[in-house]
């Protein structure tokens, strides 16, 4: 069995057996996460891009627990500057670690860190995830807008869970997401990016509405708010 917790904006944590997973953990400054960072840990940590609110507490919670960081070749050798345990890799490129298989697909989005000086370091590719995790696939699409790729995933992959943005603004709103769950099929979709600020506060009930693909359940979740696959 495989928990999946949503903390807010596209934050979740993973549980399967003995491995946590965090991907994209932004709770400080996350007005919808409702958890302490000092009561999270994780065994890996993946980000999708090197926006602050997808790294967040990424490499504190790394340092603090010794997790490996997954992510793009370049926001990993970044990571790696810092001290941190890396392990990079690349759209199209999948990875057999101890807790399940990674695969990163494409996304379409910007991917860079902010000094605190104002200096923009650019991380290269932004990217989604593909988690197998005890039998059952995970999709995280990262911050993307709506592209054809998204059908490979339909054709060729049996996704379970896919964690997809609706928030519009700066990725998918919830029209192009109903669209993208027609094109990826998954059993169970649940909307993210969405509400945390008012650029990206579409509705997760219009979602809903939108999504009239057969045999797919839209779960809209509850920060903090725990599903089992
Ligand atoms: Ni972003
Ligand atoms: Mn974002």
């Amino acid at each position: 069995m495989v928990k999946v917790k949503w903390l807010g904006h596209s934050a979740f944590e993973i549980k399967s057996g003995e491995f946590t997973l965090l991907v994209d953990p932004f709770i400080t400054g996350n007005p919808q996460a409702n958890c302490a960072v000092e009561d999270i840990c994780a065994d890996y940590i993946l980000l999708t891009h090197g926006h602050g609110d997808h790294v967040g507490d990424g490499f504190a919670i790394a340092k603090k627990c010794d997790a490996t960081i997954i992510a793009p070749n370049e926001l990993a050798v970044y990571a790696g500057q810092k001290g941190l345990k890396t392990h990079p890799m690349h759209i199209g490129g999948a990875f057999e670690f101890p807790f399940g298989r990674v695969k990163l697909t494409p996304a379409f989005h910007g991917s860079a860190i902010v000094e605190e000086d104002g200096t923009i370091v650019y991380t290269g590719m932004p990217c989604g995830f593909l988690i197998d995790i005890d039998g059952k696939t995970i999709y995280h699409a990262g911050d993307t807008g709506l592209h054809a790729e998204m059908m490979f995933l339909g054709d060729f992959e049996d996704i379970e869970l896919a964690l997809l943005p609706i928030g519009d603004n700066f990725t998918m709103g919830p029209r192009d997401a109903a669209i993208a769950v027609d094109m990826i099929d998954p059993k169970i979709v649940v909307p993210m990016h969405y509400g945390t600020w008012p650029p990206i506060d579409s509705s997760p009930e219009d979602f809903a509405d939108m999504v009239d693909t057969e045999g797919v359940e839209v779960k809209i979740m509850k920060p903090g708010g725990v599903l089992e696959i």
